[in-house]
Formats: structure tokens, sequence, C-alpha cells
């Protein structure tokens, strides 16, 4: 028999609840901040990956889906959101509509990552990016809706990581601080850093490599190391979430693992470390759309991983509303009757009652059965009596008690 890939999973019935409370309450939160839906394709041009989340990244280097088609286009499975919001942006000339252009997006992704709790090879992102600003008032903004939007599942006992890391004017005088810096460790440093600290050395800073720790805890700090602009930007922000009374602490370790990044990052995380921790993340990305060749635009953007948020629902035994079931079952007995239930399951659904019509040839206390599985609120019984008479009998199934009803003008009763 076959089996789901390693590393994705089927969503059961019993499991929707979970995805349609966190969609309903990312569409909530999107409306309250004035961000409309976009949806994306499943593949880009895996160029424009290489191009925005970098090269030397684990993303791009290990984690990518690339295949070629059968045209020869060199193709990836989308691995995250952002590259592609801001293709869309450049493509559709959003340019031209009032700024920031703020859209949102809920998604499968796909990593090539090694399978465990809260990591999959396909997963999902609820994502969302405001483009065309570099005020830092949209980055605090961004950031209280991440805030207001956990809080709004009902999630409790998360912190909110935030640092800047610069922008192409400061970075380098930070990354020659730090190569210097890991110079001095380059004995311990596990083999990944090694090469990190070549191709990438701000990517050594989130090593979770024991090894790496030591210097990884005395490395000098990319807040010290910004700009006057960048400087002035961080504070702003940092006053901007104060008022806003959001509860942010300053992580100089935290740098996330795309390149794309200017300025502003942040991640959330359960208090709690259970199984993977960044529950989300997200940051500035002033470079981004010119770099892809499109004009200098600024933005600024968050993604949240599903799976994993409804890991800590469960976790934190967060009630989740059911999904609305069919109110009435409707049960038979014999083949006149048969017709009757066809007939009438057609006539209430026309009405706007969710039906399920017993089928086969089940005995009455089987039928009733089913419809206690399917904890509907009311059965309709219909049997030779009944087809003679005109009238069903309607058995209300919390209480178990059965009236005859007439059979014309049910849909009213129901209602
Ligand atoms: P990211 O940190 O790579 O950021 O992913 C965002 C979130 O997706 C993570 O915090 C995590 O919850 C979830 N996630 C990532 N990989 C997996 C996986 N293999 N299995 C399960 N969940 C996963 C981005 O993707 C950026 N595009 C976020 C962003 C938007 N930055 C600016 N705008």
């Amino acid at each position: 028999m076959y089996r789901a890939p390693r590393g994705t999973s089927d969503i059961l019935p019993e499991e929707q609840n979970y995805w349609s409370y966190v969609k309903q309450k990312a569409a909530d939160i999107c409306r309250l901040y004035g961000y409309e839906r976009i949806d994306i394709p499943a593949f880009e041009d895996a160029g424009l990956f290489t191009r925005s989340v970098g090269e030397g990244t684990d993303i791009v280097e290990k984690e990518m889906y690339t295949f070629e088609d059968r045209g020869g286009n060199r193709l990836a499975l989308i691995p995250e959101g952002t590259a592609s919001i801001c293709r869309a942006y450049t493509e559709h000339g959003m340019h031209n509509l009032s700024q920031p252009v703020k859209l949102y997006y809920i998604s499968a992704f796909f990593r090539y990552d090694r399978p465990q709790a809260g990591r999959y090879r396909q997963y999902h992102q609820f994502g969302f990016e405001a483009i065309g600003s570099d005020d830092p008032a949209l980055d605090a903004e961004v950031i209280d809706m991440v805030w207001q939007f956990y809080g709004s599942l009902g999630l409790k006992k998360l912190s909110l990581g935030l640092n800047s890391i610069g922008c192409p004017a400061c970075r380098p005088g930070y990354l020659s601080a730090l190569k210097e810096h890991y110079a001095g460790y380059a004995g311990e440093l596990c083999p990944d850093c090694k090469v990190r600290l070549e191709k990438n050395p701000m990517r050594l800073l989130d090593c979770k490599q024991p090894s790496c720790q030591t210097a990884a805890d005395s490395a000098p700090r990319s807040a010290d190391y910004l700009c006057a602009d960048c400087e002035e930007h961080f504070a702003r922000l940092k006053r901007y979430l104060s008022l806003l009374g959001i509860p942010f602490k300053v992580n100089h370790r935290m740098v996330r693992g795309l390149d794309y990044y200017t300025r502003t990052v942040f991640e959330v995380e359960p208090e709690e470390e259970s199984g993977q921790s960044s529950l989300g993340g997200g940051g500035r990305y002033d470079g981004l759309i010119e770099g892809l060749g499109g004009r200098p635009t600024p933005g600024v953007g968050f993604a949240a991983g599903i799976e994993r948020i409804i890991f800590n629902l469960k976790n934190q035994n967060i009630a989740v509303p059911p999904l609305e079931r069919p109110q009435v079952f409707i049960a038979y007995i014999g083949d006149e009757a048969r017709e009757e239930a066809i007939k009438l399951a057609a006539r209430l659904r026309q009405n706007g009652i969710g039906v399920v019509q017993a089928v086969g040839s089940r005995s009455l206390k089987a039928q009733l059965r089913q419809a206690n599985t399917l904890g509907v609120r009311h059965t309709v019984i219909i049997g030779d009596e009944e087809i003679k008479t005109g009238t069903v009998i309607l058995r209300d199934m919390t209480t178990a008690q059965q009236e005859t009803v007439p059979f014309d003008g049910l849909e009213r009763l129901l209602k």
C-alpha cells in the first residue's frame, strides 16, 4: 500500500475544526488591519528564491524541491511566500496602487527538511506583507498585528524576540567584526559553521550546535554596528511598540534564516520550549524587490506556521468550536419509503437544511446508530404507515422523544 510521502500528512476531518479556526482568525485580523488576500502558484522559477532567500541559506542550499519541467524550465516548489508576493507586486504593477500595498496569503509550502515534530516537508503558512513604505510605524503595526493574532487564537505564554540587522550601508562593518571574532574560534566550530563563516557569517549566530555556543555568546551585536538611519529606525520601532504595550525582548543573536532581511527581524516563540520553537517570524526586506529587478521598494512582513499554531492550541488545551454538521438524518424502512426519503432529503437541502440520508437496507436500529454517530439533532423516520398517512416520525436525538408530524411543511418545522 502507498503511504503519504515522508514529511507530509493528510488533514483528516477530525482536525478540520482547528484549521478552520486558525484560518478564520487569520482572515479576521487581516480585515482589521486592511490586508487583502492573494493566492500564489505552488511553484515558481527556482531563481526567484536563489536571488531573494539567498544562495547560502539552508532553504535554498539544502531544502528546496527543484525540478526541471518537460519544457526545460528550472522550477521550485515554493519554500516560502515573501519572494512570490514581491514578484507578484512587480508583475502586476502594484506600485501604481496606493502604498503600502497590504497582502495576505494562506498556502502550502515545501522544504526538504528532516521531518520531526513541528517540521514537515509540506507545511502551511499564514503570512502577510506590507509593501511600499519604510516607516518604522509600519513595522510596529505588523508586529502589533502578529501579537493580536496570536492573542485572538487564545494562545498564552508567548515571547516576542526583536533585533535589527542593519542595511547594506552598515552590514559590511558588522560582518567584518563577526568574521574577526569567529576567526578566534575556528577550531571549535561545527563543520557547517566553518563553511558559513566564509559564505554567510551572520548564520553562525543561530547555530544550535553546542560547540558553537561559546563563540556565539560573546559575538559582536548587530545593534552596536547600525548606521545612523538604521539606529533611528530601530529606536523608533521600539518606542512605538512600547506605546502599543507589546512586550518585546531584544535578542541580539536573532538573525533569521533568510538573506533578504534588512533592519527589523522578529520571531514569536512559546515561552516553554516544546519541539520546534518558532511559531512565526518576519522582518523588513527593503532591498528585495529591487534585487529581483523591480523598482526600489521597501517592505515588511511576517509568516506563521499553521501546524505549529495547532500544536500549541492543543498543548495549551484551547477549546476550538466544532464545525457545523448536518442537522437531520433520514431513516427509512422499505423500498417505497426509500423513495420518499430521497425526495424529502432533496427538499430539505433546497431549504438550506443539512441532511444525511440513509443508504442500503440496514435495520432501523443500525440507522439510528449512524444518526447518533453523526451527532445530528433530529432523525426523520419513514415507514409504510407514514407513507399511508402522509406523515413522518420526528425523533429528537438528545431526548429520544418521537412525534408524528405531517410530511408536508416539515422544513418549516425543522427550521
Ligand atoms: P520562516 O521563519 O522561514 O519565514 O517561516 C515562517 C514560519 O513557518 C516558521 O516560524 C514556522 O512556524 C513555519 N515553518 C517553517 N518551516 C517549517 C516546516 N518545515 N514545517 C513546519 N513549519 C514550518 C518565512 O518563511 C518568511 N517568508 C516570513 C516572512 C514574511 N518574512 C517577511 N515576510
